[in-house]
């Protein structure tokens, strides 16, 4: 049961809004633990999309983010905006969606790639919770994505145990994770997707 939620990415919620796909031309993504790893590769490669699409990158403490902060200077001015967010205190939840409200109106996509949310018991009721709440009145997918073994700070420790073939640069993960969001039907509300596409029973 703990290496099963330990293995799960996070949730990506998207809304199937006026625009075609939060995650592509002209649409705003949210990316909470993207100061590195896969939520920093998820940044990456949702600017590279389109010269339009705006995402807002959060992490605990932006000013030590040095990749974001490149990033920024790298797109034109309101591309990529940076916010302080600690998913396990409350007001700066609060004081980034006053803040996203305020500059962007609403989200198309929001991907939680934080470590904190993958506690065991924790993310799959909470990921059960949202996602009935959402498909009961709102137009949005809430969906968990496992992107196999990735190269990054967490998972170092544990990959002298991992085959070479099995473990994903961050690249390739996010490249798979966001074709399936960018194919999430509504249908697809509540459930569990592999980085191949394949859907893990929970
Ligand atoms: N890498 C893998 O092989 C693998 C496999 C299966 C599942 N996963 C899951 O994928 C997710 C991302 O993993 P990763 O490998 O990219 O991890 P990572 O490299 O350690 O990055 C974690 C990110 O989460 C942020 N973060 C940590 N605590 C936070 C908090 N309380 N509030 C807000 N942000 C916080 C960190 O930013 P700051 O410290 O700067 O705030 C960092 O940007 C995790 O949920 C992990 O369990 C990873």
């Amino acid at each position: 049961m703990r290496r099963r939620a330990m293995a799960r990415l996070a949730v990506a919620a998207r809304a199937f809004s006026a625009s075609a796909s939060g995650a592509g031309a002209g649409g705003v993504s949210m990316v909470q633990g993207a100061s590195r790893g896969i939520g920093l590769e998820f940044v990456r490669q949702l600017l590279r999309r389109s010269g339009e699409g705006r995402v807002v990158a959060t992490c605990r403490a932006p000013g030590s983010a040095a990749e974001l902060q490149k990033l920024k200077e790298e797109h034109a001015p309101g591309r990529l905006t940076v916010l302080p967010l600690d998913v396990t205190d409350e007001n700066t939840i609060e004081a980034a969606a006053a803040s996203i409200t305020e500059t962007h109106g609403s989200l198309d996509l929001l991907i939680n790639s934080t470590g904190i949310l993958s506690i065991p018991n924790v993310i799959q009721p909470v990921t059960k919770t949202v996602s009935v709440e959402f498909g009961r009145k709102d137009n949005i997918a809430c969906i968990l994505l496992h992107p196999g073994t990735v190269d990054t700070d967490l998972s170092r420790p544990f990959q002298r145990n991992v085959p070479k073939d099995k473990l994903f640069t961050r690249e390739f993960s996010v490249q798979k994770l966001l074709s399936i969001i960018d194919n999430v039907k509504k249908s697809d509300n509540g459930k569990f997707f592999a980085w191949d596409g394949q859907e893990i029973p929970w």
